[in-house]
């Protein structure tokens, strides 16, 4: 058995690892305090922070969304034209499309609005995750506070059919989206009908 002297002589003592704490809190507290970091939005993120937000975000995200049950009607025409119409007016604007000129909104992001015509790498549960409650600390809206579970659903219906969509289908598809973004919260008992079937699984 090892005795406690040599124990001790192993680990740092408790009032130096106090001191350590303090000092390391006061240097903390120093560098918000005095402005060190650069929040700004067109000064990209050092590596290691940019390392730790994006896996605290891909953890997050992957973690919450896990148990959400996905809607198997998610390539009905009727899902993707609702889809197409909310994303016209409410999406395009940050994460453009196939042909849709880059605007001066989504060129002054940061974190970028990924190019949803480009990428395709995240799970229909995840989408719907980060459509309905957004992402702190990116300009990304959670939508869920104005719309109800099966909007989202559409705009994820959408949203996946976008990669590899030519300028002239998203067109077509836009031109003949259903009724007026207005009509179909109306549908949906707008807001007022989503906060009772949001409440026993909030979670989601
Ligand atoms: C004001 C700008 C803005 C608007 C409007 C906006 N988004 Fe976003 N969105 C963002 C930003 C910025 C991110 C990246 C967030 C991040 O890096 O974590 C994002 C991320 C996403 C992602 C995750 C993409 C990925 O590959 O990581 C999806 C999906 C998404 N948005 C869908 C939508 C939909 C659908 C709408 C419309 C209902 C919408 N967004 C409207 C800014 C916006």
């Amino acid at each position: 058995m090892m005795d406690r002297a040599r124990i001790r002589h192993h680990f740092p003592s408790l009032t130096f690892v106090a001191i350590a704490t303090v000092v390391l809190v006061i240097a903390a507290a120093g560098f918000i305090y005095f402005g060190a970091y650069n929040i700004a939005a067109d000064a990209p993120h050092t590596r290691p922070v940019y390392a730790m937000l994006d896996g605290l975000r891909e953890r997050s995200i992957a973690v919450r969304s896990r148990n959400i049950a996905v809607p198997g009607n998610l390539a009905d025409a009727k899902r993707i034209s609702s889809g197409a119409a909310l994303y016209k007016e409410m999406c395009s604007g940050c994460h453009l499309g196939p042909g849709v000129e880059r605007s001066e909104m989504s060129q002054g992001l940061y974190p970028r609005a990924p190019e949803l015509a480009e990428t395709a790498d995240l799970s229909p549960a995840q989408q719907f995750w980060i459509i309905k409650h957004g992402v702190k600390l990116s300009a990304m809206p959670a939508w869920g506070k104005t719309h109800p579970d099966p909007l989202i659903w559409d705009m994820v219906a959408f949203v996946r059919k976008l990669p590899g969509m030519t300028g002239e289908e998203y067109k077509t598809l836009i031109a003949g989206a259903p009724a007026e973004h207005d009509e179909m919260m109306k549908d949906m008992g707008g807001m007022k009908g989503m906060a009772m079937p949001a409440a026993p699984h909030g979670h989601d």
